[in-house]
């Protein structure tokens, strides 16, 4: 099943996420949907709140993204995911988001993460990650934090932006997959 993505201006993207319990309805139905909204979509990583959950888990896949001096993507879904610990030189990537359709712009995060995360019997994993596949990471680890890569932009930049992010929470801005228009 695909889900409507939501966009910037939906509450539901500023929510810190609550952790998903083993009570959770479905949950290999739902990372199967969500992967499938990701693909759909020609997104590498989509997080719960994108498609409208306030809850901690978020899906990616970079085995084919992944840069080609930096092999080894991976294709996972991280459940509870906490970032242990940051550390690398911080590099300059130009993101984009699916929640923030044709907006792309230019951000620094360090190389490498830290992760403990469950899979999705809910067996803990440790793990370190680097280059893309960390980038991805941190731009979805973001999302549980109600956090949007556009937060990381100067003044000067969000200033210029602002009406393109009014035009995506009116629902002005209509990308080629599916979306939630806010307050719809
Ligand atoms: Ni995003």
């Amino acid at each position: 099943m695909i889900y409507p993505v939501t966009v910037f201006g939906d509450p539901v993207l500023r929510k810190v996420a609550e952790p998903i319990t083993t009570d959770f309805n479905d949950l290999k139905g739902f990372v199967e949907n969500m992967f499938d909204t990701m693909y759909t979509s020609d997104g590498v990583g989509l997080a719960a709140p994108q498609v409208g959950q306030s809850v901690r888990i978020f899906v990616l896949d970079t085995t084919s993204a992944e840069e080609e001096d930096e092999p080894g993507g991976i294709k996972r879904a991280f459940i509870n995911p906490e970032i242990i610990e940051k550390f690398g030189d911080s590099w300059v990537m130009n993101e984009g988001c699916l929640s923030v359709p044709e907006i792309r712009e230019d951000v620094l995060r360090p190389e490498s993460v830290r992760m403990k995360y469950q899979d999705d019997d809910f067996v803990e994993h440790e793990e370190t990650f680097s280059g893309f596949t960390a980038r991805v990471i941190q731009h979805e680890y973001d999302h549980l934090e109600g956090i949007m890569f556009v937060d990381y932009l100067n003044p000067l930049k969000k200033r210029i932006l602002k009406s393109k992010l009014v035009a995506i929470s009116k629902g002005k801005v209509i990308p080629k997959y599916r979306i939630k228009i806010p307050g719809k």
